[in-house]
């Protein structure tokens, strides 16, 4: 049997009072809609469907990159409403999948556990114990603990207002079945709401059992309904990123001040993690990686055995093995680190490879350049590679040695072993192994007075 996932998102969420709709708002800056894509995409032989609202077309247009087909529902008539505008989809043979677009945590495993219950003679349906069940549709069971419906609470009586057991609004059940529920479905409630709840019941009376899967727990099946949710879940998401880790063998010195808004391409053993450090896009780090306080690693590719000293920024860039970088360094797209190589504080590096062994320990900016390996470059120095209009390119060759404090013109070559006199500014290609400077002259004035304030 084939999965259909109905994702519906036509909701209005008012209460984020946003200009945008519900489902783009973001968890580790990834679309609620798009978490939730996610979880389904995983499913094998499953296409999906997402329901989106009248004017909702930003939606559609922020998330075009995802596969499924996109069905507009014009008025929000209710849950059963938006699934009937995606009956074209559904085959008869299909296991129908109706998920929330703004319920971004819910699990694979759970959704799993849930399509297990769906055959001819049942459904399934995921609830959740609740400590106050305002505002969700009561399970309403016999005395053998069989559903029997599902309430919503404006049409609750007093007593089944006291049921705990909430309706999370996720069911699993066979496409032909489905269907036919779904073109008896009325109004008529306290809502004038089509109410998706309402196909329980009639399982109920056409002899389909519904089995029901309790949720692990309650922030899996939460929806996002307003911005303190939004960062409750930001929050819940980010402990189970943190736990993922430390499950692979790092160590975080507090899984609740660590940050990963995207993915690892991989993690390698026994890293550690220092606090506030913000992983985004797509990392790789290797084994026995040191990441200090502070920094920031978008795209980055993190070499065996390396150490990132608090407060760095690395986006798109390498850092090779055994190297050390930091504190208070910036490494920008680019920017290629060979082994062993240190980078100190405030030095800037972008669209430059450094080869094994070299050092740019403090104050410097280094920019479209090809540095050797084994290379001294003295605090201060400065890459001058653009003129306002161009980018120049500057070579550094093997084991030379920048004195502080120097510019280098580009596009410029400094030959192998040279060595650059410190102050310097160089506008020609320097000769290798042979001492290159210029350097005014220093000369003294005699006699010469300060300045004196009147009194
Ligand atoms: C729904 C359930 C309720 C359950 C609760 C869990 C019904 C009738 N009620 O109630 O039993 O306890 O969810 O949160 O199903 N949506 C559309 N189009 C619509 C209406 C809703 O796409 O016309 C989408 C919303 O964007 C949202 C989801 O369906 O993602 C649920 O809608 P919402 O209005 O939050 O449902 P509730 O009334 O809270
Ligand atoms: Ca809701």
């Amino acid at each position: 049997m084939d999965i259909k996932t109905i994702i519906l998102a036509a909701g209005q969420g008012t209460r984020m009072r946003s200009s945008k709709p519900k489902v783009l708002h973001k968890v580790a800056d990834r679309a609620l809609l798009h978490h939730v894509y996610d979880t389904s995409a995983q499913l094998e032989n499953n296409s999906i469907v997402i329901i989106y609202g009248h004017g909702g077309e930003l939606v559609k247009e922020q998330l075009n990159t995802l596969n499924a087909d996109w069905v507009e529902q014009k008025e929000q008539l209710g849950t059963g409403h938006a699934v009937q505008q995606a009956e074209g989809f559904i085959n008869d043979s299909d296991k129908v999948l109706i998920l929330y677009g703004d319920v971004p945590l819910l699990k694979k495993s759970t959704i799993e556990r849930l399509l297990e219950n769906v055959s001819q003679k049942s459904i399934g349906l995921l609830t959740v114990e609740l400590d106050d069940p305002k505002g969700y549709g009561r399970i309403v069971r016999d005395n053998d603990g069989n559903v029997l419906k599902i309430v919503e609470e404006k049409d609750t009586t007093e007593d089944e207002r006291l049921i705990t057991e909430g309706n999370t609004g996720i069911i699993a059940t066979p496409g032909n079945l489905l269907k036919e529920w779904l073109s008896r479905l009325e109004n008529s409630n306290a809502q004038n709401e089509f109410y998706l709840t309402d196909i329980i019941e009639m399982a109920v009376n056409d002899g389909v059992r519904v089995k029901t899967n309790l949720a692990e727990s309650m922030d899996e099946v939460l929806g996002v309904n307003d911005r303190s949710q939004l960062a409750h879940l930001e929050r819940v998401y980010q402990l189970e990123q943190a736990q993922q880790l430390m499950a692979s063998g790092a160590t975080l010195r507090d899984p609740s001040r660590i940050d990963i808004r995207g993915d690892f391409e991989s993690v390698g053993q026994d890293i550690e993690i220092d606090i506030n450090v913000l992983f985004e896009g797509t990392n790789t780090i290797g084994n026995n990686v040191i990441i200090g306080a502070n920094c920031i690693l978008k795209n980055a590719v993190i070499g065996d055995d390396a150490v990132i000293l608090p407060n760095c920024i690395i986006e798109d860039a390498t850092v090779g093995v055994r190297s050390r970088i930091g504190p208070f360094a910036r490494l920008r797209p680019q920017a290629e680190l060979a082994a062993e190589v240190h980078i100190g504080n405030f030095v800037e590096i972008k669209k430059s490879t450094v080869a094994t062994g070299s050092k740019i320990n403090h104050l410097s900016y280094i920019g479209d350049a090809t540095i050797g390996s084994k290379v001294n470059i003295g605090a201060g120095t400065i890459t001058c590679n653009y003129d306002g209009v161009n980018k120049s390119q500057t070579i550094i060759g093997d084991g030379a040695f920048i004195g502080s404090s120097t510019q280098l013109i580009a596009p410029v070559t400094v030959g192998k072993g040279a060595t650059i006199g410190a102050g310097s500014t160089i506008t020609k290609d320097t000769e290798k192994e042979q001492l290159t400077l210029s350097r005014a002259k220093q000369i003294t004035i005699k006699d010469w007075q300060r300045p004196v304030k009147p009194k």
